[in-house]
This record gives structure tokens, C-alpha cells and sequence, in this order.
């Protein structure tokens, strides 16, 4: 009997068709979002579920869904999946990584570059209509070259950001739960591993690419903001939660630190409308991963991962073996 199987969101339709080939598929390529109940409801007898780091499995709804064999998420992160619930009820837990790497990384470049040097801001300016000179002192930034590079959270993804600032001369300090090894630092630039408060007074720029767990929610608040330049940029590509975004917005609005280049958000896609009040801050929606290559190799991971769990062999990306 042929498994079945629900992808949860709508994706690429040659890969709902690969899968056809194989599974019953039940998709979403209309991509509505389901309510918790809805996603319940959807799960009823499907042996797997294919699903991106916007839908929430709880211990709850795990529970309520032991039959499941397979949760494939389309994202590196899985902090939207219970995994201990998961794993309590044998259900195997997917992800997306490396395959994200490098797209991500210039991701974070993106959004350093364009706060230090105030793209977005000065383009909102031009638009609307107030450009009447050059003028000296006209939308002023930071240097990114020569600069210090501070980088919280040191894997794949933050090794990949760390070697793309070679060729802007930067020094690179970084803060992890475990150091690199020294062969991993010289390939990142020779970065350097300092304290997590060395680390906030040091740089110059700091991008934050940690997971989300209970250990890093807000690990950027008032007190780590309060230690950081008044020039710096701080750049989060990796999830909002990381930081308490109402004390983001204060230091911000204080110019307490220069500028924000923030990708992900607390309760997103909700925003703290205190962001958009601010013009040293640039907002995009959870895009990080977004160029056409990457989106098809995370499709295409997250269905090797399933056709692996359904055919008895353990996937190439197991979370919880
Ligand atoms: C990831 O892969 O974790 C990206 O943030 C997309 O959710």
C-alpha cells in the first residue's frame, strides 16, 4: 500500500509531482494557512508530514498524531517542532541544513550593508521626492571594511558569513558554545573567540546566527544592547526570540546602537509596530534562504529525507535518532 503523506505548504510543482510518483499526496499548493485544528485534522491518517519552520507542532498536537512515522521540516531551524514529544512517540524529525549555507550568509551580508550604509533609508528618501542636492554630510554611515566583525553563534552558517569578510579586511571575533577548532578559525578569517560581553563591546557589527531553544530566548536584551557601540549594526538572520525586540526597539529609537538589520521576529509574521516607526532599521520577511536555488535544494532535501523515512532507511538529516 502506497504511504501518505501531507505537505503542508504549497512548494515547487515538480517536486509535489516526484512525490506523487511514490506517495498519496495530500498538498497545499493554494498554501493556506492551517490553524493548529486544521493541521490536526489534515494529519489523520498520513504517515508523514512535510512542513516549513512557520507551522508549530506542539507536544499536543504531537501527541494527537503518534500514528505519524516522519516530520520533515523545509528549514534548518526546527525550534517549531516539539522534538522531544516527537521523539518520545518514535516519530523521526527532519531538517533542511548546509544546503542553505551560503545563500544565507549573503543574506546577513545584505542586511549589514545596507544599514551600515543606510540603503533603505536614503532610497525612502529619494522616492519620496526630497532629494533636492548633494550634500556633504547626507545620509552618513558606518565603514564596513577595516571594521571588527562580531558573529554570535558559530556554525555552519556563521563560518560561511565570517570567510565572505576576507575581502573586506575585517577582524572577525566571534562567541559559540564551543570554540572552533584552529583550523576552523584560520578558514573563517582567523576569527577569534572571545567572551559573549567582550564579544558586544567589541564589534563593530554583530550578526546573530543562533538556533532558538529556552537557553538563547532574549539572549540579546536591554543589558547586552546597553554594552553594545552607539555605530554598531546588529543584523539577526536566524530567529526572532533571540532577541526581546521591545528592547530592540528602544535601543533603536534612543539610538542607543546605530541601525538593525532583522530578517526574523518575535511572533512572526505579527511585527511590534514599535519597528515601523523607526527609519534605522531594515525589515524583511523571513527571507534569508529565499534565491530560487536554495528554496529548490531545501524541496529537494526535505523529500530525500522523507522517501528515506518511509522506506525503512534513516534519513540523511535525522534530528532525533
Ligand atoms: C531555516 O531554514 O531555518 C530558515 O530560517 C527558513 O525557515
Amino acid at each position: 500500500m502506497r504511504a501518505k503523506i501531507l505537505v503542508a505548504r504549497a512548494t515547487f510543482p515538480d517536486v509535489i509531482e516526484r512525490l506523487q510518483q511514490q506517495f498519496d499526496v495530500e498538498s497545499n499548493q493554494e498554501d493556506k494557512i492551517f490553524s493548529a485544528a486544521e493541521l490536526h485534522e489534515k494529519m489523520q491518517g498520513k504517515d508523514a508530514v512535510v512542513i516549513t519552520s512557520s507551522e508549530k507542532l506542539s507536544a499536543e498536537v504531537i501527541a494527537a498524531n503518534s500514528h505519524l512515522k516522519a516530520i520533515c521540516n523545509v528549514a534548518v531551524g526546527y525550534n517549531n517542532i516539539d522534538v522531544a514529544a516527537a521523539s518520545s512517540a518514535g516519530i523521526m524529525v527532519t531538517n533542511t541544513p548546509d544546503v542553505l549555507n551560503e545563500t544565507t550568509a549573503d543574506y546577513a551580508w545584505t542586511l549589514l550593508m545596507a544599514n551600515a550604509r543606510r540603503v533603505s533609508e536614503s532610497e525612502h528618501f529619494l522616492r519620496a521626492g526630497e532629494w533636492k542636492n548633494w550634500r556633504f554630510d547626507q545620509f552618513l554611515g558606518a565603514d564596513v571594511h577595516g571594521a571588527t566583525l562580531g558573529i554570535l553563534g558559530m556554525g555552519r552558517i556563521g563560518q560561511a558569513i565570517a570567510r565572505r569578510s576576507m575581502g573586506f579586511d575585517m577582524q572577525v571575533i566571534y562567541h559559540n558554545r564551543s570554540r572552533l577548532t584552529p583550523e576552523q578559525e584560520a578558514h573563517a578569517n582567523h576569527a577569534r573567540y572571545v567572551s559573549k560581553e567582550e564579544l558586544l563591546r567589541s564589534a563593530d557589527h554583530l550578526i546573530l546566527v543562533l538556533p532558538y531553544s529556552a537557553q538563547t530566548h532574549h539572549i540579546i536584551g536591554a543589558a547586552e544592547l546597553a554594552l553594545m557601540k552607539p555605530t554598531a549594526t546588529l543584523v539577526n538572520i536566524a530567529r526572532g526570540g533571540i532577541v526581546d525586540d521591545a528592547a530592540l526597539i528602544a535601543a533603536l529609537r534612543e539610538k542607543r546602537i546605530a541601525s538593525a538589520g532583522l530578517d526574523v521576529y518575535e511572533n512572526e509574521p505579527a511585527l511590534n509596530p514599535g519597528f515601523l516607526t523607526l527609519s534605522n532599521v531594515v525589515l524583511t520577511p523571513h527571507i534569508g534562504s529565499g534565491s530560487e536555488k536554495t528554496r529548490r535544494a531545501m524541496a529537494d532535501c526535505a523529500s530525500a529525507n522523507l522517501v528515506a523515512a518511509l522506506s525503512g532507511v534513516q534519513p540523511p538529516n535525522l534530528i532525533n535518532p
